[in-house]
């Protein structure tokens, strides 16, 4: 498909398909939650809103104080220790996939052969190629699938789309994102490998990823914080991935662009003391046929230079809109023509709105109507695969440590280094198959 009609496709999310009798006239769409862990759960809270259309029937968890929590939600639910079991369970028409990201691919795939429609949390895949066999998945099994960048159903990120589209802020050359923390010096600390706690099961919580001795930090989950597997490479991709697709999943929208055509990150770990695997500094360039956009993360200094410590800015030549989840601003660009360029500032705040629905509430609302309508919803796997490739190419460049060139629409680039991280192994008996 060329870029312009990917795009159009993207946001005209029609496509029709066979309606399953379960959910036909009506009736409850009976979802079953595959990892109970601390978004499962925020999940659970935007389903029971719906309680009219979707009821959560079964739940899966390999963590035991995971899965009371979750059941004190949903108190009647079928409990699954195996996944496998879920979804092959004739009873359950929907899956939320809420699991680490190493597991993402493998359980979506599944889902789809067994005819279930699926709601995958992002990043949707650990690698590209993860990615293209779960949108073929989706299509062969004609399934409905959304991947959790709600973003796209916040009201205010979809006027920000819309003003960037409009060419109020003139000619956009430059896209910059980021995300600022400051952990120094401990970060997530330093525990000892030990034997995994009796009430979990360490090696299907691993399934397709390398046999490690367990370690309280791969597993990661605390009552703290969010669980810290994200800084290890075997189940996630830093805060690269994790929230940097969040912010670069809006630029794509905003920017109407498939993906990028040339990616080139440095970073590394230069200031924590802790065993993450993934860097405490990172910055990601990316190259659009238009402009530029960098993803930016530092986890050990937050200075925002007056701006929260997370955000997108797009830099027009009239102007400059900032956007995060609580709402947009614009400030116009005073331009001037002599040289030197005296030191004018913009002036802020030409205009300003404010977040006014929960996304993650109306993103279920979309899901619940696509499974209903047989139609893409807002985020289907397509589009998530694509923010998640972007996200994905910034680690492929630190680690191969090239610039890429990238083809966004056939998703190929010469490089041989960088093709080789595109890709992973599964440890047997593991096996990502259509
Ligand atoms: N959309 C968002 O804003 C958002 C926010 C937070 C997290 N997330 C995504 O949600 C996912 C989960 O993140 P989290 O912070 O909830 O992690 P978590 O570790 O708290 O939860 C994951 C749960 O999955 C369970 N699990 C692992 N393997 C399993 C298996 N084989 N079968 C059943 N359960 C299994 C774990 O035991 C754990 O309870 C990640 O992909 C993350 O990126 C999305």
């Amino acid at each position: 498909m060329k870029r312009r009609s990917f795009v159009a496709a993207a946001s005209a999310a029609a496509a029709s398909s066979a309606l399953p009798a379960q959910t036909a006239g009506g009736k409850k769409i009976r979802l079953g939650v595959i990892g109970c862990g601390r978004r499962g759960r925020s999940n659970l809270r935007s389903v029971l809103k719906l309680s009219d259309d979707i009821e959560v029937t079964a739940l899966s968890e390999v963590y035991k104080p995971n899965l009371e929590l979750t059941l004190k939600m949903v108190p009647g639910a079928k409990i699954y220790p195996d996944f496998r079991d879920l979804i092959a369970d004739k009873d359950i028409d929907a899956v939320l996939i809420a699991t680490p990201d190493h597991w993402h691919a493998y359980m979506t795939v599944e889902a789809c052969k067994a005819g279930k429609d699926v709601y995958i949390e992002k990043p949707i895949s650990v690698t590209i190629h993860e990615g293209q066999t779960m949108v073929k998945a989706a299509r062969k099994y004609d399934r409905v699938v959304q991947v959790g960048t709600q973003q796209r159903s916040g009201k205010h990120f979809q006027e920000a789309a819309a003003i960037v589209q409009s060419g109020k802020l003139g000619t956009i050359s430059f896209v910059r994102t980021w995300n600022y923390a400051n952990l120094y010096p401990q970060g997530i600390g330093n525990p000892p490998d030990t034997d995994p706690p009796a009430d979990l099961d360490w090696d299907m919580w691993l399934g397709p990823a390398a046999e490690r001795p367990f370690n309280k930090n791969r597993f990661g989950v605390n009552p703290y914080q969010y669980a810290h597997f994200r800084w290890f490479w075997d189940y996630a991709g830093g805060m690269m991935t994790d929230w940097g697709i969040h912010l670069l999943d809006i630029v794509l929208m905003a920017m109407a662009e498939p993906g990028p055509r040339a990616v080139s990150t440095f970073g590394g770990k230069y200031a924590l003391i802790d065993n993450r695997e993934t860097p405490d500094t990172i910055m990601a360039s990316y190259e659009f046929p238009n402009f530029v956009c960098t993803y930016e993360n530092r986890v050990a200094n937050a200075y925002a230079g007056g701006l929260p410590n997370y955000g997108i800015l797009f830099h027009g030549t009239e102007g400059t809109l900032y956007v995060n989840r609580q709402y947009w601003e614009i400030s116009t660009e005073v331009r001037r023509y002599r040289e030197p360029q005296p030191r004018v500032e913009p002036r802020m705040s030409a205009a300003r709105g404010d977040a006014r629905n929960p996304s993650t509430d109306d993103h279920w609302r979309d899901f619940v109507a696509a499974v209903r309508k047989r139609s893409k919803p807002i985020c289907d796997i397509e589009i998530g695969h694509k923010s998640t490739a972007m996200a994905l190419l910034g680690n492929v460049s630190l680690r191969s440590r090239q610039r890429i060139d990238w083809d966004p629409m056939e998703e190929t680039t010469e490089n041989k280094e960088a093709q080789t991280y595109l890709r992973k192994q599964y440890r047997p008996p593991w096996k990502l198959e259509l």
